[in-house]
């Protein structure tokens, strides 16, 4: 099938990404015209280079594009200062110049940390992305945010820098455990509940479909997903004002991982689908959405099975003072605000800092006791 560009569009740092099946394969056509020299540096996990690393090395090797690999341990520790330290001394080991690329095969962790470290190596070097989630291939890999995690919070060490390509190969979407494939489905529901309303319709009668495997459905999805992301990264690439939309359901949803330890109890895209569901909960409690919309959303968040409510691990139920805490350490919290990003209706939210937190942690005990 054919590969889709979507352009970011982003003055002398525009880049591409391209959406398609077997992009794995044909990674070194498509990267050769990017490359001084014929040459890359990939970084993997290890869960991801038994799956893939064969045919991209394959596909490497067939542009003539000559290739070290190195394959890290999977999981966000590896999102941390020592393999952010042992990765930039093993690639400064392999001997690299300004004009090096490096490769980032994999979902979020290595896309933030390879990310992260090509903006730093030498004061800034180029990398491709090659996302092989869903949540990476519609939102992580595209957009430039990049970084790694402290013993503070989650990436609070970082930096904006673009990618130079983007290759989300659908195939690889087929390799995913159906719980990570909902993870990443709730950020792609997102982008129809921020901004795109014929979409959230579009995904009521497909995302099932998507769930099951639907090739279809899923390269447009992740067309959508990309092209709004893309959108909104054009205008406001640093995040002074729209760029923070996107952020929808992830307040509520960083404290509920925060809360969880950031581990495998609770997903990245399970806490934002929580985080959106209190958050039209919330807003159908302040009287500021209509209730017709919230049920709609309650409606397709059962019928995708995206979680909608607070977990309580192993029996343990969070405390809402707790969550808020977490909340006020949020990287948008203005003036010692806390700033929610909530719905108007469904494919409009706004940005407010008017919810007071005696308010916040009175609906969260009662969605906690629910
Ligand atoms: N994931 C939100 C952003 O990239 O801005």
């Amino acid at each position: 099938m054919s590969i889709e560009r979507v352009p970011v569009a982003l003055g002398g740092r525009s880049y591409e990404i391209l959406v398609g099946a077997g992009l794995i394969g044909d990674c070194g056509a498509l990267m050769r015209p990017l490359l001084k020299h014929p040459r890359t540096i990939v970084v993997t996990d290890a869960n991801v280079a038994a799956l893939h690393l064969p045919a991209l090395l394959r596909g490497l090797d067939s542009a003539g594009i000559a290739h070290r690999a190195i394959v890290l341990p999977p999981g966000e520790e590896t999102k941390s200062f020592a393999h952010y330290a042992k990765l930039s001394e093993e690639i400064l080991a392999l001997g690299i110049e300004r004009g090096t690329v490096l490769t980032a095969l994999g979902g979020g962790v290595v896309g933030d940390l390879v990310g992260f470290t090509a903006a730093t190596l030498l004061r800034g070097i180029d990398f491709v992305q090659v996302p092989t989630t869903l949540l990476a291939q519609v939102d992580s890999s595209v957009g430039g945010k990049t970084a790694i995690d402290t013993a503070q919070g989650k990436n609070l060490v970082g930096a904006f820098h673009q990618p130079r390509l983007v290759l989300a190969d659908t195939d690889a979407l087929a390799t995913l455990p159906p719980r990570e494939l909902r993870a990443g489905y709730a950020e792609i529901v997102k982008y129809g509940l921020i901004r795109d309303p014929e979409f959230f319709a579009w995904l009521e009668g497909h995302g099932a479909a998507l769930l099951a495997g639907d090739a279809a459905a899923q390269r447009r999805a992740v067309v959508v997903s990309c092209t709004a992301k893309a959108a909104v990264v054009a205008v406001d690439e640093r995040e002074t004002g729209e760029r923070a939309l996107l952020n929808f359901g992830h307040t509520f949803g960083h404290a509920l991982e925060a809360e969880t330890g950031f581990g495998d109890a609770l997903l990245h895209g399970e806490a934002v689908a929580i985080g959106m569901a209190l958050a039209f909960d919330l807003a159908a409690a302040l009287g500021t959405c209509p209730g017709a919309d919230v049920e709609r959303v309650r409606r397709h968040f059962a019928a995708t099975e995206l979680p909608s409510r607070i977990p309580r691990p192993n029996g343990r139920r969070f405390e809402a003072a707790a969550l808020v805490r977490h909340m006020r350490k949020d990287k948008k919290m203005r003036d010692g605000r806390i700033t929610l990003i909530l719905p108007r209706r469904i494919g409009e939210v706004v940005i407010t800092q008017e919810v007071p937190e005696e308010t916040l942690v009175a609906f969260l005990a009662e969605r906690l006791a629910a």
